[in-house]
C-alpha cells in the first residue's frame, strides 16, 4: 500500500510542528491535522499560532494549503485516510484510581470512539504518537476490534524550544508493532531520516521507551540539582562539577545544568506514570528509586522559594519583586509545570508586589508586564526563573541604580556572573555556586562554617 493521506488527531505542541515538518519532507502525501477545539484550529489557520517555536512559521508557510490542512472537520480527516497519528494530550489523571500518577488516556479514548463511528473504507494504521501507559495498544485493539486497523507505537521525542530541529534531525525514530505496517510508516520517515536511525521494536518496548527516556532525563536533572545542594553547603561550584563530570564521554555533557527544578508538560507526568506502573507491579524498591527523582525536584523548588523568603528576612510584604520568566524553559511559550507557578503563588502568599515578565509565556489570572521598561524601579529583588537570553543582556548596573536597597538577585538558572553581580552591589544567589546572600556581605562560607552558633534552619528549612 502506498501511503497517500495522513491525519493527526491533536493540533498542539506535538501535532502542529510534527505534521508541518512531515508535510514539508513528504510532498507526495497529504497531511490533515484535526482537533476538536475550534479556536485551536482557527489559530493555526490564521497564523496566530497557539504555540511559539523557532522556525515553525517557515514550515507552515511552505506547506499550508499545499499538502497541510488544519481542520475541525472529521470527514476531511478520516475519509480515505491511510495513517492516523494520535497526538492528543495525556496528562496525569486528576481523579479516581491513580489520580496524580497514572496518565489519563480519556482523550485517546474519545479519538477511538470517533474513529469507531466513522465508516472506514480501507485499512487504517493507527499510530500512538502521544505518550501513553504501557499496553495502551491492547486497549486500542480491544476498542476497535473488528475494524481493519493496525496499531503502532511511534513516540515523539521532540523538546519544546528546539522542536523543528529535533523533528528535522531526530536522534532516532522508534516504531513498535507489526512489521508490514511499521515499514509503511517508516516509508514516510525515510524521506528525510537516515535509515539507520529508524529502530523497529515490539510495541510494548516502544511505548515504554518514551516513559523511560523522559524519566532518565528527569533523573539527570535531579542528580545535578542534588549536587548543587551539596555545593551550597561545602563551597564547591556545581557549574565546575558539571564540566568536570560531563567531559567523561561515558557521562556526557548534556542535561547537566542545575536549575530551580525541571518543569514542562512531560517530565513530571511521565515519571509519575513510571512510578505508578512500578507500584502496580508491586516493585516497591524500584518505585521508590524513581520517586526520589520527583521528590528531589519538588525539594529544589521549595528550597529556592525558602531561600528568597528567608534571605529577605521573612519580610516581603509590600516589597516589589521582579520575576523574570514564567515558561518552564527558554524559547517556548509553554508554562505547564513551570517552577514559576509555585514560586509566584508562594510570593503572593507573602504579600509581595510582583512584576512579572516573560517574552512569550503567559500564566492565567496573573497580571504581567509587557516589557522590561521601568520594571526595576523601586524593586527589592529580581528572581530569574527562565534562562531567556534576553535576561542575560539586561543592564544590571542601571537596574541596580533604580532598585530599593538592599537589592537582591536570586538566579534560578545560574544565568549571570555572580562575581559581577556582587561587584555591582547585589546580594546575589546562584545555585550551588557559593553565593549565600545572608552571608555575602560579612562572611564567606568558611567563616560561616566556623560559626557553629548560627542556627542555619533559621534561614532555610532545607538542612
Ligand atoms: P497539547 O495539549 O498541546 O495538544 C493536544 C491537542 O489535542 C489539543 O489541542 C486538544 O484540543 C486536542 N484533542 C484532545 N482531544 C481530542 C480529540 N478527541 N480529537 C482531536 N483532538 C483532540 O498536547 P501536546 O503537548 O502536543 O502533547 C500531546 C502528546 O504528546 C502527549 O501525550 C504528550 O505527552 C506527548 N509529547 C509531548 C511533547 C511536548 O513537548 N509537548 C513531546 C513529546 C511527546
Ligand atoms: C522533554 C524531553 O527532552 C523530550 O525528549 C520529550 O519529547 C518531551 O519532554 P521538554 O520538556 O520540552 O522535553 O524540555 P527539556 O529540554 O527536556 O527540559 C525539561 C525541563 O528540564 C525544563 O524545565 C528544563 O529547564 C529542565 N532542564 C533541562 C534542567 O533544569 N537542566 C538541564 O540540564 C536540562
Amino acid at each position: 500500500m502506498q501511503i497517500q493521506k495522513v491525519s493527526c488527531f491533536g493540533a498542539g505542541y506535538v501535532g502542529g510542528p510534527t505534521m508541518a515538518v512531515m508535510a514539508s519532507k513528504c510532498p507526495k502525501q497529504t497531511f490533515v491535522v484535526y482537533d476538536i477545539n475550534e479556536q485551536q484550529i482557527n489559530k493555526w489557520n490564521t497564523k496566530q499560532y497557539p504555540i511559539y517555536e523557532e522556525n515553525l512559521n517557515e514550515y507552515i508557510n511552505k506547506t499550508i494549503d499545499k499538502n497541510l490542512i488544519f481542520t475541525n472537520d472529521i470527514d476531511l480527516a478520516l475519509k480515505d485516510c491511510d495513517i492516523v497519528f494520535l497526538a492528543v494530550n495525556t496528562p496525569s489523571k486528576s481523579y479516581g484510581l491513580g489520580a496524580e500518577s497514572q496518565l489519563d488516556i480519556s482523550y485517546i479514548d474519545s479519538c477511538l470512539q470517533t474513529i469507531k463511528k466513522y465508516p472506514l473504507t480501507r485499512k487504517l494504521i493507527l499510530v500512538e504518537k502521544s505518550t501513553v501507559p504501557i499496553k495502551t495498544c491492547d486497549y486500542i485493539n480491544a476498542v476497535l476490534k473488528n475494524l481493519n486497523i493496525c496499531v503502532l507505537s511511534n513516540p515523539e521525542f521532540l523538546a519544546e524550544g528546539t522542536a523543528i530541529q529535533d523533528l528535522l534531525y531526530p536522534d532516532r525514530v522508534i516504531i513498535g508493532g507489526p512489521l508490514e505496517s511499521s515499514q509503511q510508516l517508516a516509508s514516510l520517515y525515510e524521506q528525510w531520516v537516515p535509515k539507520d536511525k529508524i529502530i523497529f521494536t515490539n510495541i510494548y518496548s516502544a511505548e515504554l521507551s518514551k516513559i523511560v527516556a523522559n524519566s532518565f532525563l528527569a533523573q539527570r536533572v535531579s542528580s545535578i540539582n542534588s549536587i548543587s545542594i551539596i555545593c551550597d553547603k561545602i563551597g564547591a561550584d556545581v557549574n565546575e562539577i558539571s564540566q568536570c563530570i560531563g567531559s567523561d564521554s561515558r557521562i556526557g555533557n548534556k542535561f547537566l545544568k542545575t536549575s530551580v527544578g525541571f518543569g514542562g508538560s512531560c517530565f513530571k507526568k511521565d515519571l509519575l506514570c513510571l512510578i505508578y506502573m512500578c507500584e502496580s507491579l508491586q516493585l516497591d524498591e524500584v518505585a521508590q528509586y524513581w520517586r526520589q527523582v520527583y521528590i528531589l525536584n519538588e525539594y529544589q523548588k521549595q528550597r529556592f522559594i525558602n531561600l528568597i523568603i528567608t534571605s529577605m528576612f521573612n519580610c516581603l510584604r509590600n516589597k516589589v519583586i521582579v520575576i523574570l520568566g514564567v515558561t518552564f524553559k527558554a524559547k517556548t511559550n509553554d508554562t505547564r509545570e513551570s517552577a514559576a507557578l509555585m514560586i509566584i503563588k508562594k510570593l503572593q502568599e507573602e504579600q509581595a508586589i510582583l512584576r512579572i515578565y516573560d517574552p512569550q509565556g503567559k500564566i492565567d489570572n496573573v497580571e504581567q508586564c509587557q516589557s522590561l521598561d521601568g520594571i526595576f524601579q523601586g524593586a527589592s529583588a529580581i528572581v530569574i526563573i527562565t534562562e531567556w537570553e534576553e535576561f542575560s543582556k539586561i543592564d544590571y548596573v542601571q537596574a541596580f541604580n533604580q532598585m530599593a536597597k538592599p537589592s537582591y538577585c536570586f538566579d534560578g538558572r545560574n544565568l549571570l556572573s555572580g562575581d559581577l553581580m556582587k561587584s555591582i552591589g547585589y546580594l546575589y544567589y546562584g545555585l550551588g555556586r557559593q553565593y549565600w546572600p545572608i552571608f555575602t556581605e560579612q562572611d564567606d562560607t568558611k567563616t560561616f562554617w566556623n560559626k557553629k552558633s548560627i542556627n542555619f534552619t533559621q534561614y532555610t528549612i532545607i538542612y
